[in-house]
């Protein structure tokens, strides 16, 4: 099964790469996950959108070959980063390629309620017409004060939600099997 990860952070130390890392590396054996590079998208503008940059065409090939998005957000000001919400406008315009792709929702932040309202947008963004993700019912992923549950290697370290994310990426697996027929029959 082959996943595409997109990480709304372009901070060298990212703690939403890390945790999407930690997945990559976990789930090895369960699933293949690509993270896109989305940083290196240039502004979504409508005038270019007909003749993009080649690093539109290569991610939106990537998207279509996957079996499923991993999103990886953090907070900004209550909302979602740019630089996730740019990538999401890109993939949304001519080749609507997110349309019917199982996806699923993890984030990250040094607060309490680890990016519980840039979820609750990044939701609400998925089901967009020309975004329409099939995402994940339920299995919200919040892992606050993530700065005391890390090791220095990027590793998770707190019991308790790496169990509890075992659980939502079995969970996703599945989602991803049954989707299938759903999408083709779409
Ligand atoms: C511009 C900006 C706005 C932020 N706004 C919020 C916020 O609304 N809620 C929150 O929990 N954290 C907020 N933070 C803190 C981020 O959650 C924290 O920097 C986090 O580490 C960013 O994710 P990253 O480590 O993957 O880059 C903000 C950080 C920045 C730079």
């Amino acid at each position: 099964m082959k996943i595409v990860a997109m990480v709304g952070s372009n901070r060298r130390e990212s703690y939403n790469m890390m945790l999407t890392k930690y997945m990559q590396n976990r789930y090895a054996d369960k699933v293949e996950i690509e993270i896109l590079p989305i940083h290196e998208l240039p502004f979504y503008n409508q005038d270019d959108e007909l003749n993009p940059p080649e690093i539109v065409n290569i991610l939106r090939e990537k998207i279509k070959e996957s079996d499923g998005v991993l999103f990886a957000t953090p907070e900004y000001n209550a909302s979602i980063p740019a630089v996730l919400k740019n990538a999401i406008d890109w993939f949304s315009r001519v080749e609507a390629v997110l349309v019917n792709k199982p996806a699923m929702i993890v984030g990250a932040s040094m607060g309490a309620l680890g990016t519980v309202k840039a979820q609750l947008q990044l939701r609400q963004i998925l089901n967009a017409v020309n975004v329409s993700t099939m995402t994940l019912p339920g299995n919200e992923v919040y892992v606050g004060s993530v700065h005391e549950k890390v090791d220095e290697e990027g590793n998770l370290t707190d019991e308790a939600t790496v169990e509890f994310i075992d659980s939502v990426m079995d969970n996703f697996v599945n989602w991803v099997e049954k989707s299938v027929n759903y999408a083709s029959a779409y």
